[in-house]
């Protein structure tokens, strides 16, 4: 039988289940009953990115069937069978969809389905940073356990998002694999056809960052080709069915790696046969060009980012540092190159096994750095970083910063070996590897000594957050004399360009002004450049000749010009991975802003995601725009338009974490106390007439303002 056959047939068997499905859900639930993924913007996102059309119903999903029929030609053509692979995606995700029929759950731990659009938002990022350096796609199962454990572990230890469909999810299972979205090892399904939740990411990634129009096939599968480093691992023996599935996954330029070597012909650096399952991570990365950065570490524990979300649990807690109950901090100083030892360090105070197993600590760290260009400025910078270096340790979890900083050490990772020392390798190494540019030498003290991190907390690091709070409260856009572009999104959203000033920091909440500053300082070339803004255009809307020569360069060409203060004049473009988007409520003439986190109804009739789809892929959208969290208590928050009075509502988490500041700011602009409790939430209105109802009574001055349409 030929390869050709194979796909065929495979298509052709799930096109005959998912036909048997579609007719059977409609004679059960009549033609009309609504269908769609959870959580998302896009209904059937591979649906809708293929073929531009939003399926709403089971009688429109009968109809889809048709469209999927159509590109399942049978001519012996490797297009033909690219198509037909494609078709059979979409048959697979039809399958899939009828599973939510009714807000069903039909997926259970440790399997987690469809993935919402909030997922993909968060995945941006690390994807750009190269955090993430690709996407493995595991099929079927593996020659034994032990080889699918191995596998799965090779991939994450260098940081790689690893999905798992079918046996394989019980084999690592078996071997006690962790797993979870925190980890970065998400089983998909035990279905074949589960996979399309993999493919769906990749689509809306495409839909979400790439701009590309849905149903322009073309530009989407250039996109994931481009864009989207995934691959697929498929064990033999392979199916038709998974055969099938195969060849849509080339369709979309994801290469296939496969120990199968019956009936199967090589396609180079798409379909590749390798027998020996222990090179499977090799010739997956060579096949998808991915490149490994490496820091080698000194620790008896693994270090990864795929670590960054592990948890650990009471019961496993060998020790914990707690800052919120005792003294404890960390912290980057600066020091002459004379009073550095590079490499050093210096342990003061018990070692972990003095401690009683489960009690609680103080600890400090202090990181001193010497280097012709460090500034001050960056000290801030290398120590928010601690908190995503000490997470990747494996069985070692962080949380806060500064003097709230709370560490625990698993009772493995302490069997392993992991000693307080260990830490200072972790922070030397990192520190070292990251900033080489600005940091020639790097000593770091541990402090267990419950006295000494009390006198020094007092001494020393409390005064030195009290200088740099009182340095960034000068940082005003008015008070620098330049700001910064960001194009790290580029590699997902090509035209897309962040402007970050001192008060407005990028969308996607990472890159502050001191952050772009430093990486600039880093990587004078990369993606982080100077711009300069001398020449003012309209000092209300905030624009300036410079800032929009910058944006035409950077965007290269795509956007003309853009303002930083207004949301319905020319403004800032998105990429996708805004941590919040606000959007105008014209009842109330204000606007409402929601968070990546809310999953919930909003006031404008729109979830998130829905509100996300509007915007993205880096073009302008006026009335709605993506922001960083940090944006909302600025008081260049849409100023043009009346600055912060004009929030109307927030989901209540959302709130409250920005409260503090948010009043403070309030009380400076316009000297209103506790303005959040003018601020509706979904307690209090999901929908515009009771929200102005709310408004009303409280007094928000947004409904004494100007209309902004
Ligand atoms: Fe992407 Fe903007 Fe954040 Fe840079 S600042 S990483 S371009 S969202
Ligand atoms: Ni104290
Ligand atoms: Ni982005």
């Amino acid at each position: 039988m030929t390869l050709f056959d194979r796909v065929f047939n495979g298509s052709d068997a799930v096109y005959g289940l998912t036909e048997g499905a579609i007719n059977a859900a409609i004679e059960k639930h009549g033609a009309d009953k609504e269908v769609s993924f959870p959580n998302t913007a896009y209904s059937l996102p591979c649906y809708y990115g293929v073929t531009g059309t939003k399926v709403t119903n089971l009688g429109e999903l009968k109809d889809a069937l048709g469209v999927a029929k159509s590109l399942m030609t049978r001519e012996k053509r490797l297009n033909d069978a690219f198509m037909s692979g494609v078709a059979t995606a979409l048959c697979a995700e039809f399958i899939e969809v009828l599973k939510y029929i009714d807000g069903a759950e039909p997926y259970s731990e440790p399997c987690y389905g469809h993935l919402a659009d909030a997922v993909i938002r968060e995945l941006g990022v690390p994807l750009v940073t190269g955090d993430i350096p690709g996407v493995a796609v595991i099929l079927g199962k593996a020659p034994t356990a032990d080889d699918a454990a191995a596998l799965v572990k090779s991939y994450q230890a260098q940081g790689i998002l690893v999905t798992l469909v079918g046996d394989v999810i019980d084999q690592c299972a078996e071997k006690g694999v962790n797993m979870g979205a925190g980890v970065r090892v998400i089983p998909l399904g035990k279905d074949v056809t589960a996979v399309i939740h993999v493919v769906s990411v990749a689509i809306r990634a495409a839909l979400i960052f790439g701009n590309v129009a849905p149903g322009d096939a073309g530009a989407l599968m250039k996109y994931t080709f481009e864009r989207v480093p995934a691959f697929v691992n498929a064990f033999a023996p392979l199916d038709d069915v998974v055969v099938a599935c195969g060849a849509g996954a080339i369709a979309l330029g994801f290469p296939v790696i496969t120990n199968e070597t019956e009936n199967i012909f090589r396609v180079p650096k798409s379909l590749i046969v390798q027998e020996d399952v222990s090179k499977f991570n090799a010739t997956s990365l060579e096949a998808r060009d991915i490149k490994i950065k490496i820091t080698d570490i000194n620790i008896p524990v693994a270090f990864a980012s795929a670590f960054e979300g592990e948890i650990i649990r009471r019961k496993n807690m060998q020790v914990e540092f707690d800052g919120s109950r005792v003294d404890c901090f960390e912290l980057v100083q600066t020091k002459d190159a004379s009073e550095i030892e590079d490499h050093k360090i210096e342990v003061i105070g018990p070692d972990f096994d003095e401690f009683e197993f489960g009690s609680k600590h103080s600890i400090a760290y202090i990181v001193e750095v010497a280097g012709k260009s460090m500034q001050s400025d960056f000290e801030s910078v290398f120590e928010r970083k601690f908190h995503s270096y000490i997470n990747c340790i494996e069985g070692v979890m962080h949380t806060g910063q500064r003097d709230m900083i709370r560490v625990r050490i698993s009772d493995t990772a302490f069997q392993a070996g992991f000693r307080a020392k260990h830490i200072g390798e972790v922070l030397y190494a990192k520190i070292k590897n990251d900033f080489d540019a600005v940091v020639d030498k790097c000593q770091v003290k541990i402090y267990t000594d419950a006295e000494k991190v009390t006198e020094l907390r007092h001494s020393l690091a409390i005064p030195a957050f009290n200088k740099r709070d009182d340095r960034l409260k000068s940082l005003t856009d008015e008070s620098v004399d330049v700001y910064y572009s960001c194009i790290l999104c580029q590699a997902f959203s090509p035209s897309h360009v962040c402007v970050v000033t001192p008060e407005r920091l990028g969308l996607c909440g990472a890159v502050s002004w001191l952050d772009a500053k430093a990486t600039n300082e880093l990587e004078p070339t990369g993606p982080c450049q100077v711009i300069t803004k001398e020449r003012v255009i309209d000092e209300r809307i905030g624009e300036y000749e410079d800032v929009n020569e910058a944006v035409k360069k950077f965007s290269n060409g795509a956007l003309e010009d853009v303002s930083l203060y207004s949301i319905m004049e020319k403004p800032m473009t998105s990429c996708g991975c805004f941590e919040c988007i606000c959007g105008i409520e014209p009842f109330s003439n204000g606007v409402i802003i929601a968070n990546r986190e809310y999953a919930g109804m909003t006031p404008l009739g729109m979830t998130f995601p829905e509100l996300a789809s509007m915007t993205g892929g880096g073009v302008q959208t006026p009335g709605f725009m993506g922001h960083g969290k940090h944006f909302i208590a600025s008081k260049k928050f849409m100023k043009a338009e009346g600055g912060i009075e004009r929030i109307v509502w927030m989901p209540k988490d959302l709130k409250e974490q920005v409260a503090e500041r948010l009043n403070a700011t309030a009380k400076e602009l316009y000297g209103i106390d506790n303005f959040t409790d003018m601020v509706g939430d979904e307690t209090i209105a999901e929908d515009p007439e009771t929200l102005l109802e709310f408004l009303t009574e409280k007094g928000h001055p947004a409904l004494g303002m100007e209309p902004m349409m």
